[in-house]
């Protein structure tokens, strides 16, 4: 699809894999300059180095890495239109009574405090300009009761940060909205598929009856990063093939099966 040229650029934080790397792939198609910064710095260079574009190490859990990078950012490429925040830890599902206190400060840490430092620090050159759009990645496991505590209680946060943020900022010109994925084929869930790690396919429970692909992802990014969606802030936009809408069918049996044509 050919939309807008000239977006400006766009800083993906987690740019080096799944939905981050599509976001990146598909924001540069789109006429965006992007920034590929992720913890794994190679990843983000094999992104970078395919489209032509810039590739950076950064750990957003460290306040320090994440300064640097918008500094370094804007020295080598100029102001920062759009910042998507796709970078994330996992948990590994526990009983709640067993999970450590390391595991859930970490995924926290990682998933909460590294977004609100990302938002933070580049929101603050973007309030200068008074011009900026910022995507948080948060998760359906932050609108719904699963075996992820840590990771969905981030995701959820995550959320409630992006209202707030939307709210202080919007009169300064920028935006700030969260996208949440459903179960979505990045390599990480298709290992995970692969080798048994889920009870069953994730698509069965979605009323599509199918998994969430990472370009799927991506389009609702990029759409709400640009300024086709320059009446949008504060959302939460699902992106979950109709995981929300089909969860409560299961007392009936799930949801309707295909009908035949007639
Ligand atoms: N794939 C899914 O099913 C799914 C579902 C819901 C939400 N999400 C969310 O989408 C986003 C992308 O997830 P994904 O599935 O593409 O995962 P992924 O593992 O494929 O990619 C995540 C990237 O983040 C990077 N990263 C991890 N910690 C970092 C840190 N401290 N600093 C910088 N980079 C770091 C990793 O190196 C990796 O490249 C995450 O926010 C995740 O929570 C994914």
């Amino acid at each position: 699809m050919n939309i807008a040229t000239n977006n400006g650029l766009a800083v993906i934080l987690g740019g080096g894999n799944g939905i981050g790397e599509a976001t990146a792939r598909l924001m540069q198609a789109r006429g965006w300059q992007t920034a590929i910064a992720d913890k794994d710095a190679e990843a983000a260079d094999r992104v970078a180095t395919d489209l032509g574009a810039t590739g950076f190490e950064v750990d957003i859990s460290s306040e320090a890495s994440v300064a640097a990078l918008a500094s370094q950012v804007e020295t080598t490429l100029g102001p920062v239109s759009a910042l998507v925040v796709a970078a994330a830890v996992f948990q590994d599902i526990v009983p709640t009574e067993d999970l450590e206190t390391e595991v859930w400060e970490r995924i926290l840490h990682t998933n909460l405090t590294g977004s609100f430092l990302a938002n933070r620090i580049f929101g603050k050159a973007m309030l200068a300009r008074r011009r900026g759009s910022i995507v948080n990645i948060a998760s359906i496991a932050a609108l719904g009761s699963m075996p992820a505590e840590a990771y969905g209680t981030s995701k959820a946060a995550v959320v409630h940060m992006t209202q707030n943020f939307a709210g202080e900022w919007g009169r300064s010109g920028i935006r700030v909205n969260a996208v949440s994925p459903g179960s979505t084929l990045v390599s990480r869930v298709a290992r995970r598929l692969q080798t048994g790690r889920y009870a069953s396919d994730p698509g069965d429970f979605t009323a599509l009856g199918r998994i969430v692909q990472p370009n799927e992802v991506a389009e609702a990014i990029e759409f709400l990063a640009s300024e086709r969606a320059s009446a949008i802030t504060g959302v939460n936009l699902v992106v979950d093939a109709g995981w929300q809408v089909a969860s409560t069918w299961s007392q009936f049996g799930g949801v309707r099966p295909a009908r035949e044509p007639e």
